[in-house]
């Protein structure tokens, strides 16, 4: 399978013109790359602007356009959210559920976290799942117990048919915007924990301090599927360097 390399953009930029530059700059640098596929999750705000209208057709050369978060509803009075309903209609493939962030400032919890996966799964979206474990956890050797519990009780009642529509990301919170990426061996080491659960084709891609110069190892020595990108995939050279490290 094609390495997949997602781009979070989170909270970021400001301004739809530096969306728009943003997206055609990657856009541009990845024109003829065949061999991975490339996922841009941008503000909810932007995402109308930057999708291409055929985008699911020429995947192979055109970022995708996801989303950061959907709720677990697909309609109603719910102000501020935006459904798989939305996201199906708007031919999203991919939605971004559970990141560190929204579990940290938005009290997400594994229980609401299952039910967005379960609403995504019913739109036919795939969902990229994150789990990770915080510092503290991590120097308790409490890593494995963390990941376990996210993945049972976000997967509650999921059935095992829909594993392969969801992505799971390995992303040690203590990673996450610190420049202090995982250890090769340690994300090897999760990464088959995840597929030992889940299943040994599961997709599982990293995510924490992702640049260019440490991206391939996770691919080539670690044997993940891919990564996601926070910090690096707001500098288009930076991130279109990521994208051609690993094909
Ligand atoms: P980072 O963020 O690449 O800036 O560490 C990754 C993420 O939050 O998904």
């Amino acid at each position: 399978m094609k390495p997949l390399i997602v781009a979070n953009w989170k909270c970021n930029p400001t301004t739809i013109k530096e969306a728009k530059e943003l997206f055609d700059s990657v856009k541009k640098g990845i024109k003829n790359i065949k061999k991975a596929e490339v996922v841009i999750c941008p503000p909810f705000l932007y995402l109308k602007e930057l999708k291409e209208p055929s985008s699911l057709k020429k995947r192979n050369s055109v970022p995708l356009v996801g989303a950061q978060n959907c709720f677990w509803e697909q309609k109603g009075a719910y102000t501020g959210e935006i459904s798989p309903s939305m996201l199906r209609d708007f031919e999203c493939k991919y939605v971004i559920i559970g990141h560190s962030e929204r579990r940290k400032y938005f009290g997400e919890t594994d229980k609401m976290i299952n039910k967005k996966l379960k609403a995504a799964l019913r739109e036919k979206i795939n969902p990229i799942l994150c789990i990770g474990e915080t510092k503290e956890e991590r120097e308790q050797g409490m890593t494995e117990s963390v990941l376990k519990r996210q993945l049972a009780c976000g997967l509650e009642d999921i059935s095992k048919t829909r594993f392969p529509q969801i992505v799971f990301a390995y992303e040690p919170i203590w990673a996450i915007g610190t420049g202090k990426a995982c250890d090769v061996e340690e994300a090897q080491k999760m990464g088959l924990l995840i597929r030992k659960i889940i299943s040994k084709n599961a997709r599982v891609l990293y995510g924490g301090s992702v640049n260019s110069k440490n991206a391939v190892e996770y691919i080539k020595e670690a044997g993940l599927g891919g990564f996601l990108v926070g910090g690096a995939s707001l500098d288009a050279k930076e991130f279109i360097k990521i994208v051609k490290s690993v094909i």
